[in-house]
């Protein structure tokens, strides 16, 4: 059942953190509800503008509406991830979506705070809820390529001024994270004390972390010695996100993990299998490994065996 991320927050909140995963395509979609289901986990799907225009929306919307038939115990939303202020609209006005993120974060505060506003108005008169960014992660990926050099930690005050004049619903901080599988050179870590205070500023109120895959090393040597060539590759401890939960973070997004699981299942079948050319046993792989890896992860996170809890919550 397609929910809102205000229902899942309200559940979640200084409990736990809510799993919000992108996807791309059947396969992902496949073994993401099963991982939720197999774990007992409230989730969120999250597509990119990338993953919209990599076949067509609407393939993408098929697929859940599709996926929400075949796991009538799923509970889950359906959030646009690092959306512009277009494509925002677009999917306010689709029908379909159940939240959606404005990342305006790369413009000035003011600038930040009339688009978001924008976004926040059209969002509110369909009850669609929003997420906003404020301060800059460092990364790597197309589009949100901010260079490490000029990532900016969120300023506590200007959180809590910026929730106030946008009327939000949930904010992305930058914590010191980044997208990509190369978060980290050093000993760098999440900057909690940052969080802290922007939870003493916006008690009860919802806060995200983006690029919070874990990159695990035990994945990288796997692709590394099928073939790949990922050196340096460095993410989260996900051993943290209970703490960052308790500190307001409830939802975590990750979408790099999956990609590496997506990469090491091929490379190994196709090396294990040089005579192999179907896509589906690979396919079937990839869909269980995948399934493996969500329920995992939402352990980590504090979601798994929370279904129930907040079925009811929901009276569903
Ligand atoms: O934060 C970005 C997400 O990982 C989505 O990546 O724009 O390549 O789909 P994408
Ligand atoms: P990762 O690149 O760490 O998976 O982060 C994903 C993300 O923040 C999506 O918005
Ligand atoms: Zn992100």
């Amino acid at each position: 059942m397609i929910v809102t991320t205000k229902e899942l927050f309200k559940a979640a909140y200084g409990k736990y953190a809510i799993g919000a995963y992108n996807i791309n395509n059947l396969e992902q979609t496949m073994g993401l509800f099963r991982g939720n289901i197999q774990s007992k986990a409230p989730f969120i799907i999250q597509i990119s503008k990338g993953a919209r225009s990599y076949t067509n929306k609407l393939m993408l919307e098929g697929i859940i509406r599709s996926a929400d038939q075949v796991f009538p115990e799923a509970v889950f939303a359906v959030h646009l991830d690092h959306g512009d202020e277009e494509t925002c609209m677009d999917c306010i006005n689709s029908g379909f979506y159940s939240s959606v993120m404005i990342d305006a974060s790369s413009k000035s505060f003011d600038e930040n705070i009339a688009i978001t506003k924008r976004v926040v108005d059209a969002a509110h008169a369909k009850g669609l809820v929003v997420e906003a960014e404020l301060g800059q992660l460092g990364g790597v990926e197309e589009h949100v390529n901010v260079s490490e050099a000029d990532a900016k930690l969120t300023d506590p005050n200007q959180a809590k001024e910026f929730v106030t004049r946008t009327g939000v619903d949930s904010l992305a901080c930058a914590i010191g994270t980044s997208h990509g599988a190369f978060k980290f050179t050093g000993t760098q870590g999440l900057h909690f004390d940052v969080l802290a205070e922007i939870q003493k500023r916006l008690p009860n109120f919802p806060l995200v972390m983006h690029g919070s895959s874990s990159v695990p090393q035990d994945e990288v040597a796997r692709i590394n010695a099928a073939g790949g060539k990922l050196l340096g590759a460095k993410g989260v401890d996900d051993n943290q996100f209970r703490k960052a939960a308790t500190l307001g973070v409830t939802k975590i997004n990750i979408d790099t993990d999956g990609r590496l699981v997506w990469c090491r299942v091929h490379r190994e079948h196709f090396m294990k299998h040089p005579e192999d050319f179907d896509l589906r046993p690979a396919g079937k792989e990839f869909m269980a490994a995948y399934a493996d890896f969500i329920a995992a992860k939402n352990v980590k996170l504090g979601s798994a065996n929370q279904l129930d809890d907040v079925r009811k919550m929901l009276g569903i």
